[in-house]
């Protein structure tokens, strides 16, 4: 953080965007390090015959236990109904915000990417994982590493003077790579105070092209990688999103901060 920052108690904002004060940083890190354990405390209940209403309902008790609380519970951005529960659970063909439903058991050979985002002292978390469920084929669990392995490369390229573009190269030249395809409707976002907000980072792109990053902006890296077609469809709840020809998909997400140095994963636990 710079000096300049060190003394100012409102974020500044560079091209509309907001950068955070050291202050707000140490904010993110606190929030960052709850979701990250709660992330962690949920993989261990991860297993067959466990309904992801079980971790719903878990993430939701162990959050107001830690004094936070869900930012994915009634969330109503536009064009979407409230979000009727506190985490997103999205399974095999699911690519993101899938609804926990007391219905839906986890089976042997499943994935499951959690997505939890708990709000403390009014800061955002916002990071996901891809389990595996049992033993899934070798076809899943290469989708699973070659996913996680995109979004540490993409963070890898985050430093001020990088550019937005820097980072979706990473991700979409190592997953096309590897035979996945990258979804382009749901990208990266800053994070903060709000949950969804500028600047927002696709997961494929090209190299020197986008905003350039600057120290105190904190955004989600989150890429989500397909088997096959990159194509994804909405189901009729209006939040559900799956792959259109139904094969696999999984996602990681991390929030970062751009820092003088470099990068810091806020929700590394
Ligand atoms: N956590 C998701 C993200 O990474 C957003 C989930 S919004 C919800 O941006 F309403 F579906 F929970
Ligand atoms: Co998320
Ligand atoms: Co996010």
């Amino acid at each position: 953080m710079n000096n300049q920052n060190l003394l100012i108690l409102e974020p500044t904002t560079h091209r509309g965007i907001v950068l955070l004060s050291a202050r707000e940083l140490d904010k993110m890190r606190r929030v960052g390090q709850l979701a990250a354990n709660l992330l962690k405390h949920l993989e261990s209940m991860v297993q067959p015959g466990v309904s992801t209403q079980m971790l719903n309902d878990e993430a939701e008790r162990w959050t107001q236990a830690n004094g936070a609380i869900s930012a994915q519970l009634g969330y109503a951005p536009p064009g979407h109904p409230p979000f009727p529960r506190s985490i997103c659970t999205s399974v095999n063909e699911v690519v993101c915000h899938g609804i926990p439903n007391p219905k839906q058991i986890l089976k042997d050979g499943d994935i499951i990417n959690i997505d939890v985002t708990p709000i403390l002292d009014g800061y955002h978390g916002d990071t996901s994982k891809t389990f595996l469920v049992g033993n899934p084929s070798a076809s899943a669990r290469k989708l699973v590493e070659v996913t996680q392995e995109c979004m540490m490369r993409g963070i890898a390229e985050i430093k001020p003077g990088a550019r937005v573009g820097d980072i979706g190269a990473a991700i979409q030249e190592y997953a096309e790579a590897n035979g996945f395809s990258v979804v382009r409707e749901m990208v990266g976002h800053g994070v903060g105070r709000q949950f969804h907000t500028e600047p927002q980072i696709p997961h494929y792109g090209k190299r020197g092209s986008g905003l350039k990053l600057r120290p105190g902006m904190v955004f989600t890296v989150e890429p989500m990688l397909n088997e096959g077609t990159r194509e994804i469809k909405f189901l009729s709840d209006l939040w559900t999103v799956i792959t259109k020809d139904k094969k696999l998909s999984a996602q990681f997400e991390h929030t970062v901060a751009v820092t003088e140095k470099g990068v810091e994963i806020l929700t590394l636990p």
